[in-house]
């Protein structure tokens, strides 16, 4: 039987892969995580080479998806090592003791940094910030490995049910609608996000047709952070009137933030054409019923 280990189930993506192949597959699946929750099998954290070299005595995996990271820039620059510890030492533990599995590493699309945007995988990577230059440290790792698919999603956008410590992009607008806070949003910051069970959907179709590489993901349309903060509202039938569009200039930014990705490799190679960003925001209020 294929068995499954996916990392970061405490997460927003992991705990969605988790559920897909749970549900979807007749795998194995192991879900591990540094707390317990309802998708984690074993509690451990990676960054602590003696816990991995255990878990790989007990077995191996023909899959390991590795989404477990510390995600959130802030945090990233002021806890550096920590940081460094889960994004770079855990995913160089997973390679050292699992040399033989398929590694999914997720990466992110912020490793891009040119003004023109619309970087397909052949652009040039380089680290603006901590969490950016610990991405690309994990990505020399798992390239390294005999069979990788490592992936660069844009924004991932998901309804998460259960209380997190750090919010991802909707679960915050979602805080400040509730708290009826007034959101500045940059109208010429550009951006393709992607609904978290697409996401989950191309890791799947990747494993299936056995893809190997480099893959961004992101939606179709490239849209201003602004026009994409009012497609969610229009669609949640929010109040509008908390939604107040600024230049990036406004926020300080030091150069125009185009972090727009063309994800055509994927659907190319998987022959499958992700659904429209309005399609996408129409499945994100279905799952939040
Ligand atoms: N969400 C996005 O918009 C986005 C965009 C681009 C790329 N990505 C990448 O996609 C991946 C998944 O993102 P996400 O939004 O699901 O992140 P998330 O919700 O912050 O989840 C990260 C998970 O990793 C776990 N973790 C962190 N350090 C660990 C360690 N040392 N050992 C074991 N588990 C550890 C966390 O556990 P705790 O509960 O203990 O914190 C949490 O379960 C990440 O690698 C992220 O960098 C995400």
């Amino acid at each position: 039987m294929t068995s499954i280990l996916i990392t970061g189930t405490t997460g927003q993506v992991g705990s969605n892969i988790f559920e897909y192949t749970k549900k979807h597959t007749d795998w194995e699946v192991t879900g591990l995580s540094r707390r317990p929750g309802e998708a984690v099998d074993i509690v451990a954290d990676l960054s602590d080479r003696e816990a991995v070299k255990k878990i790989a005595r007990s077995g191996n995996f023909d899959y390991i998806i590795h989404t477990a990271a510390i995600t959130k820039t802030d945090i990233c620059e002021k806890q550096k090592e920590a940081c460094y510890s889960a994004n770079v030492v855990a995913t160089k533990n997973l390679a050292e003791f699992f040399p033989s599995s398929r590694m999914v590493f997720f990466s992110t699309y912020a490793v891009y940094n040119t003004l023109e945007g619309n970087c397909d995988e052949t652009c040039p990577v380089s680290p603006t910030n901590h969490y950016i230059f610990t991405k690309i440290e994990a990505e020399g790792i798992v390239r390294a490995m005999e069979n990788f698919l490592i992936l660069r999603p844009s924004v991932i956008l998901g309804y998460t049910r259960f209380e997190r410590e750090t919010k991802n992009y909707f679960m915050q607008l979602l805080d400040n609608i509730n708290a009826k806070r007034t959101m500045h949003s940059p109208v010429d910051q550009y951006f393709n996000p992607i609904f978290v069970d697409c996401v989950t959907y191309l890791v799947y179709q990747g494993l299936k047709k056995n893809i190997n590489g480099i893959y961004n993901i992101g939606c179709n349309e490239d849209i201003s952070k602004f026009s994409f903060n009012r497609m969610v509202m229009e669609r949640f039938n929010f109040d509008e009137s908390l939604l107040e569009g600024i230049s990036s200039g406004d926020l300080q930014v030091a150069r125009p933030n185009n972090g727009t990705i063309s994800s055509k490799k994927i659907q190319a190679d998987l022959g499958f054409e992700l659904p429209s960003l309005g399609e996408m925001i129409n499945k994100l209020y279905i799952s939040t019923l």
